[in-house]
Protein backbone atom coordinates (compact mmCIF):
# COMPACT_ATOMS: atom_id res chain seq x y z
CA UNK A 1 0.00 0.00 0.00
CA UNK A 2 2.88 2.39 0.97
CA UNK A 3 6.47 1.91 -0.14
CA UNK A 4 8.89 4.58 0.74
CA UNK A 5 12.24 4.57 -0.62
CA UNK A 6 15.44 6.14 0.25
CA UNK A 7 13.38 9.06 1.69
CA UNK A 8 15.46 11.86 3.45
CA UNK A 9 13.87 14.88 5.55
CA UNK A 10 16.34 17.65 5.97
CA UNK A 11 15.76 20.65 8.33
CA UNK A 12 17.81 23.53 8.41
CA UNK A 13 18.21 25.89 11.25
CA UNK A 14 20.62 28.37 10.74
CA UNK A 15 24.10 26.64 9.76
CA UNK A 16 22.85 23.27 11.25
CA UNK A 17 21.05 20.90 9.02
CA UNK A 18 18.98 17.61 10.09
CA UNK A 19 18.26 14.84 8.78
CA UNK A 20 15.03 14.09 10.88
CA UNK A 21 14.13 11.43 8.78
CA UNK A 22 17.69 9.49 7.02
CA UNK A 23 17.67 7.41 3.66
CA UNK A 24 14.85 5.37 5.14
CA UNK A 25 13.25 2.46 3.00
CA UNK A 26 9.53 0.95 4.60
CA UNK A 27 7.20 -0.93 3.12
CA UNK A 28 3.40 -1.20 4.96
CA UNK A 29 1.50 -3.77 2.88
CA UNK A 30 -3.03 -3.12 3.39
CA UNK A 31 -4.10 -4.92 6.57
CA UNK A 32 -0.97 -4.35 9.00
CA UNK A 33 -1.41 -3.52 12.37
CA UNK A 34 1.59 -2.10 13.50
CA UNK A 35 3.40 0.42 15.62
CA UNK A 36 6.51 3.08 15.17
CA UNK A 37 8.46 2.98 18.47
CA UNK A 38 11.92 5.34 19.33
CA UNK A 39 12.91 8.12 21.57
CA UNK A 40 11.96 11.67 21.21
CA UNK A 41 13.37 13.21 18.27
CA UNK A 42 14.18 10.20 16.62
CA UNK A 43 11.76 11.07 13.43
CA UNK A 44 8.56 9.19 14.62
CA UNK A 45 6.38 12.40 13.61
CA UNK A 46 8.38 13.40 10.74
CA UNK A 47 8.17 9.91 9.38
CA UNK A 48 4.25 9.47 9.75
CA UNK A 49 3.99 13.13 8.04
CA UNK A 50 5.46 11.75 4.99
CA UNK A 51 3.78 8.65 4.55
CA UNK A 52 0.75 10.72 4.75
CA UNK A 53 1.46 13.17 2.26
CA UNK A 54 0.99 16.13 4.69
CA UNK A 55 5.19 16.79 3.91
CA UNK A 56 7.09 16.20 1.03
CA UNK A 57 10.60 14.20 1.45
CA UNK A 58 13.78 16.31 0.87
CA UNK A 59 15.03 13.36 -1.35
CA UNK A 60 13.89 9.89 -1.96
CA UNK A 61 10.19 8.66 -3.27
CA UNK A 62 7.07 7.45 -1.87
CA UNK A 63 4.21 5.68 -3.47
CA UNK A 64 0.88 4.74 -2.58
CA UNK A 65 -1.28 2.09 -4.01
CA UNK A 66 1.38 2.38 -6.94
CA UNK A 67 1.21 6.03 -7.62
CA UNK A 68 3.73 7.51 -7.21
CA UNK A 69 3.46 10.82 -4.97
CA UNK A 70 6.04 13.27 -6.66
CA UNK A 71 3.94 12.60 -9.69
CA UNK A 72 0.84 13.79 -8.42
CA UNK A 73 -0.12 17.79 -8.29
CA UNK A 74 -1.53 19.11 -4.86
CA UNK A 75 -5.08 19.14 -5.63
CA UNK A 76 -4.78 15.10 -6.30
CA UNK A 77 -2.52 14.21 -3.16
CA UNK A 78 -5.17 16.28 -0.74
CA UNK A 79 -7.99 14.23 -3.05
CA UNK A 80 -6.09 10.95 -2.16
CA UNK A 81 -5.52 12.25 1.11
CA UNK A 82 -9.17 13.29 2.13
CA UNK A 83 -10.70 9.78 0.63
CA UNK A 84 -8.28 7.08 2.14
CA UNK A 85 -6.33 8.41 5.01
CA UNK A 86 -6.93 9.39 8.50
CA UNK A 87 -4.95 11.29 10.63
CA UNK A 88 -4.60 11.56 13.99
CA UNK A 89 -2.24 14.70 14.87
CA UNK A 90 0.27 14.57 18.14
CA UNK A 91 -1.25 17.76 18.76
CA UNK A 92 -4.75 17.19 18.10
CA UNK A 93 -5.59 19.91 15.74
CA UNK A 94 -8.94 20.78 16.61
CA UNK A 95 -10.81 23.63 15.72
CA UNK A 96 -11.25 25.78 19.27
CA UNK A 97 -14.60 27.28 17.45
CA UNK A 98 -16.01 23.60 16.06
CA UNK A 99 -18.02 21.77 18.91
CA UNK A 100 -16.31 18.24 19.22
CA UNK A 101 -19.07 16.64 16.53
CA UNK A 102 -18.49 19.43 14.19
CA UNK A 103 -14.93 18.72 14.61
CA UNK A 104 -15.73 15.29 14.02
CA UNK A 105 -18.20 15.96 10.56
CA UNK A 106 -14.98 18.26 8.93
CA UNK A 107 -13.22 15.38 6.57
CA UNK A 108 -16.98 14.53 5.86
CA UNK A 109 -17.78 17.66 4.39
CA UNK A 110 -14.49 17.89 2.59
CA UNK A 111 -15.78 14.44 0.45
CA UNK A 112 -19.06 16.76 0.23
CA UNK A 113 -21.50 13.85 2.46
CA UNK A 114 -24.74 14.98 3.17
CA UNK A 115 -25.60 17.31 6.15
CA UNK A 116 -27.98 14.68 7.46
CA UNK A 117 -25.46 11.80 6.99
CA UNK A 118 -22.85 13.88 8.44
CA UNK A 119 -24.62 14.02 11.36
CA UNK A 120 -25.17 10.82 11.98
CA UNK A 121 -21.41 9.12 11.25
CA UNK A 122 -20.00 12.01 13.69
CA UNK A 123 -22.50 10.66 16.23
CA UNK A 124 -21.31 6.88 16.04
CA UNK A 125 -18.09 7.92 15.83
CA UNK A 126 -18.25 9.83 18.84
CA UNK A 127 -19.87 7.07 20.42
CA UNK A 128 -17.22 4.62 19.26
CA UNK A 129 -14.47 6.84 21.18
CA UNK A 130 -17.06 6.96 24.40
CA UNK A 131 -17.97 10.39 23.62
CA UNK A 132 -21.38 10.82 22.30
CA UNK A 133 -22.33 12.75 26.10
CA UNK A 134 -19.94 15.40 24.69
CA UNK A 135 -20.83 15.95 21.25
CA UNK A 136 -22.17 19.71 21.56
CA UNK A 137 -18.76 20.67 23.44
CA UNK A 138 -15.64 22.52 22.19
CA UNK A 139 -12.15 21.61 22.72
CA UNK A 140 -11.70 24.20 25.42
CA UNK A 141 -14.27 22.61 27.53
CA UNK A 142 -12.82 18.78 27.23
CA UNK A 143 -10.08 17.48 29.13
CA UNK A 144 -6.97 16.70 27.05
CA UNK A 145 -7.62 12.61 26.76
CA UNK A 146 -11.43 13.71 25.54
CA UNK A 147 -10.01 16.21 23.14
CA UNK A 148 -7.80 13.49 22.18
CA UNK A 149 -10.81 11.06 21.38
CA UNK A 150 -12.55 13.82 19.83
CA UNK A 151 -8.90 13.65 17.22
CA UNK A 152 -9.61 9.88 16.90
CA UNK A 153 -13.36 10.18 16.13
CA UNK A 154 -12.10 12.55 13.32
CA UNK A 155 -9.43 10.25 11.75
CA UNK A 156 -11.71 7.34 11.34
CA UNK A 157 -15.10 9.02 10.51
CA UNK A 158 -14.18 8.42 7.04
CA UNK A 159 -13.59 4.66 7.11
CA UNK A 160 -10.32 5.35 5.43
CA UNK A 161 -8.04 2.47 4.15
CA UNK A 162 -4.92 3.92 6.04
CA UNK A 163 -4.93 5.02 9.54
CA UNK A 164 -2.10 7.22 10.87
CA UNK A 165 -2.12 8.03 14.30
CA UNK A 166 0.47 9.85 16.44
CA UNK A 167 0.87 9.16 19.94
CA UNK A 168 -3.25 8.60 19.98
CA UNK A 169 -3.05 7.62 23.89
CA UNK A 170 -0.23 9.57 24.72
CA UNK A 171 -3.50 11.48 26.97
CA UNK A 172 -4.96 9.15 28.00
CA UNK A 173 -5.17 6.99 31.12
CA UNK A 174 -4.42 2.88 31.21
CA UNK A 175 -8.59 1.59 30.51
CA UNK A 176 -9.01 4.32 27.70
CA UNK A 177 -5.66 3.52 26.33
CA UNK A 178 -6.69 -0.15 25.98
CA UNK A 179 -10.26 0.84 24.39
CA UNK A 180 -9.07 2.94 21.89
CA UNK A 181 -6.27 0.24 20.59
CA UNK A 182 -8.86 -2.36 20.82
CA UNK A 183 -11.04 -0.17 18.52
CA UNK A 184 -8.59 0.29 15.97
CA UNK A 185 -7.79 -3.73 16.53
CA UNK A 186 -11.61 -4.31 15.79
CA UNK A 187 -11.42 -2.33 12.27
CA UNK A 188 -8.10 -3.78 11.40
CA UNK A 189 -9.94 -7.61 11.90
CA UNK A 190 -13.09 -6.64 10.65
CA UNK A 191 -12.57 -4.19 7.73
CA UNK A 192 -8.91 -4.54 7.51
CA UNK A 193 -8.31 -0.94 7.60
CA UNK A 194 -4.31 -0.58 8.34
CA UNK A 195 -3.56 1.18 11.06
CA UNK A 196 0.56 2.85 11.36
CA UNK A 197 0.44 3.80 15.49
CA UNK A 198 3.46 5.98 16.62
CA UNK A 199 3.77 5.14 20.29
CA UNK A 200 6.01 5.49 23.09
CA UNK A 201 3.75 3.31 25.23
CA UNK A 202 5.30 -0.34 25.32
CA UNK A 203 1.93 -1.93 26.47
CA UNK A 204 -0.01 -0.54 23.17
CA UNK A 205 3.15 -1.25 20.99
CA UNK A 206 2.59 -4.98 22.58
CA UNK A 207 -0.78 -5.33 20.68
CA UNK A 208 0.22 -4.52 17.44
CA UNK A 209 1.73 -7.38 15.33
CA UNK A 210 4.58 -4.97 13.91
CA UNK A 211 6.95 -3.04 15.70
CA UNK A 212 9.35 -0.76 13.84
CA UNK A 213 11.92 0.78 16.34
CA UNK A 214 13.56 4.27 14.63
CA UNK A 215 16.94 5.65 16.24
CA UNK A 216 17.99 9.12 14.43
CA UNK A 217 15.57 9.21 11.63
CA UNK A 218 16.80 5.08 10.67
CA UNK A 219 14.84 1.83 11.30
CA UNK A 220 16.71 0.45 14.04
CA UNK A 221 14.72 -2.76 14.11
CA UNK A 222 11.47 -3.85 12.36
CA UNK A 223 10.32 -7.03 13.89
CA UNK A 224 6.94 -9.08 14.42
CA UNK A 225 5.21 -7.89 17.85
CA UNK A 226 3.39 -10.05 20.25
CA UNK A 227 0.32 -9.14 19.99
CA UNK A 228 -1.08 -9.40 23.19
CA UNK A 229 -4.65 -10.09 23.44
CA UNK A 230 -6.30 -7.36 24.89
CA UNK A 231 -8.41 -7.76 27.94
CA UNK A 232 -9.87 -4.06 28.69
CA UNK A 233 -12.05 -4.99 31.30
CA UNK A 234 -9.28 -6.36 33.54
CA UNK A 235 -7.87 -3.23 33.84
CA UNK A 236 -10.56 -1.21 34.86
N1 LIG B 1 9.82 21.81 11.59
C1 LIG B 1 11.02 21.45 12.07
N2 LIG B 1 12.09 22.27 11.98
C2 LIG B 1 13.29 21.91 12.46
N3 LIG B 1 13.55 20.72 13.04
C3 LIG B 1 12.55 19.86 13.17
C4 LIG B 1 11.22 20.16 12.70
N4 LIG B 1 10.41 19.10 12.96
C5 LIG B 1 11.20 18.18 13.56
N5 LIG B 1 12.47 18.62 13.67
C6 LIG B 1 13.61 17.86 14.26
O1 LIG B 1 13.65 16.60 13.64
C7 LIG B 1 13.93 15.58 14.59
C8 LIG B 1 12.82 14.54 14.59
O2 LIG B 1 11.63 15.14 15.11
P1 LIG B 1 10.26 14.36 15.22
O3 LIG B 1 9.94 13.75 13.91
O4 LIG B 1 9.26 15.32 15.77
O5 LIG B 1 10.61 13.23 16.28
P2 LIG B 1 9.67 12.35 17.25
O6 LIG B 1 8.28 12.44 16.78
O7 LIG B 1 10.27 10.98 17.19
O8 LIG B 1 9.85 12.94 18.63
C9 LIG B 1 14.14 16.28 15.93
O9 LIG B 1 15.52 16.50 16.10
C10 LIG B 1 13.40 17.58 15.74
O10 LIG B 1 13.94 18.58 16.56
MG1 LIG C 1 6.49 13.08 17.68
Amino acid sequence: MILARGITKTYRIGPVEINAVDSLDVSIAAGEFLSIVGPSGSGKTTLLHLIGLLDTPTSGSISIDGMEAGDLSAKELTRLRREKIGFVFQEFNLLPVLRARENVELPLRYLKVPAPERYHRAMEALEKVGLGERANNRPGQLSGGEQQRVAIARALVTNPVLVLADEPTGELDTYNTCKVIELMRDLNRETGQTFAIVTHDPMVADYTRRIITLRDGKIASDSAGPEVEMRCDDIR
